[in-house]
């Protein structure tokens, strides 16, 4: 049988579809201790951190949008996950607006300090805000994936690649955040959201290279797009001082060994040798500050 004739269920190697589907639901918050928020103060550096992955979180329907403009959208398995997939990265979102508002840190415009009852979307104006800025300019991006997935069939393996590449840095700043922070709930909450971004980078990681493996023009194709267009998740949802931000406070210095795990493993996936794409979004930042690069480790 033609590699190509393989669909995910039929591989038991790789990511168990069924599985996930049956498990997904709303992040699990039982073991975050509300009560406990008053112990100690959420530094503004952490904050920031939160503020960035809530409105990351919270923009993740966009993404589907244009994952959905391929040729993924025909595809059964692929739509499943992203229905499964967004209901989850949602309640991320939600989970973080509570804890800045358990906290006491207020955001532009609403100023609102979400609660365990305050009604759902929170911070409306500020999602319907970032969604106007963000979508003014999609139209002609969302019409270039719509048009390139019609004559590139291979297209599904990029956006693959990506997902994987941006729930591997989600994963990774989650678990750097929690060995950075001293607050006693913050890492609670994380550990709680982690559980859902390994799942969800399995199973871009799994269709990465069930794609890249049975295709040349996919890898082709897929390496010359991270090369050129990939950049660290949220650049065109929000400022770039909060993307340089979050990548020097998280990734430089006692992250850079992440970088190097989050390199590795993408460069295992067929076609990507060499990338080197988390250690080159680190030199950029540190580029505009003005700082020399650092030396990639081994
Ligand atoms: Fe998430
Ligand atoms: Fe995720």
């Amino acid at each position: 049988m033609d590699v190509s004739d393989l669909s995910v269920r039929e591989r038991p190697d790789e990511f168990d579809l069924d599985k996930y589907l049956r498990r997904s639901k709303r992040v699990d918050l039982s073991r975050v201790e509300w009560d406990r928020m008053g112990e100690a103060p959420v530094l503004p550096e952490e904050a920031r951190c939160i503020a960035y992955m809530m409105d990351i979180e919270t923009h993740t329907s966009i993404f589907m949008r244009d994952i959905l403009a391929t040729r993924a959208a025909a595809d059964a398995n692929l739509s499943a996950f992203l229905a499964c997939w967004n209901y989850e990265e949602y309640w991320h979102g939600e989970a973080f607006s509570r804890f800045l508002g358990e906290a006491g840190w207020t955001l532009a415009p609403d100023l609102e300090l979400p609660t365990r009852d305050t009604p759902y979307p929170s911070r409306w104006e500020r999602v319907s805000r970032i969604r106007r800025d963000v979508t003014r300019n999609v139209p002609m991006s969302h019409m270039a994936t719509l048009l390139g997935s019609i004559v590139e069939p291979d297209l599904v393996a990029l956006h693959m690649t990506w997902g994987a590449l941006n729930e591997l840095t989600t994963l990774s700043a989650y678990h750097l955040l929690t060995a950075k922070t001293e607050h006693p709930v913050l890492p609670q909450l994380l550990a709680a959201v982690i559980k859902d971004e390994r799942r969800h980078f399995a199973f871009y990681r799994s269709q990465a290279s069930i794609r890249l493996r049975r295709s040349p023009n996919a890898r082709r194709i897929t390496r010359w797009a991270m090369d050129r267009f990939w950049r660290v998740v949220g650049t065109g949802v929000v400022a770039r001082s909060e993307t340089d931000f979050i990548t020097s406070y998280l990734f430089d210095d006692d992250g850079l060994a992440t970088v190097a795990d989050i390199d590795r493993t993408i460069e295992a996936l067929p076609g990507m040798a060499g990338l080197g794409l988390g250690w080159r979004a680190v030199n950029q930042m540190r580029a505009r500050r003005g700082l020399p690069p650092n030396v990639r480790l081994p």
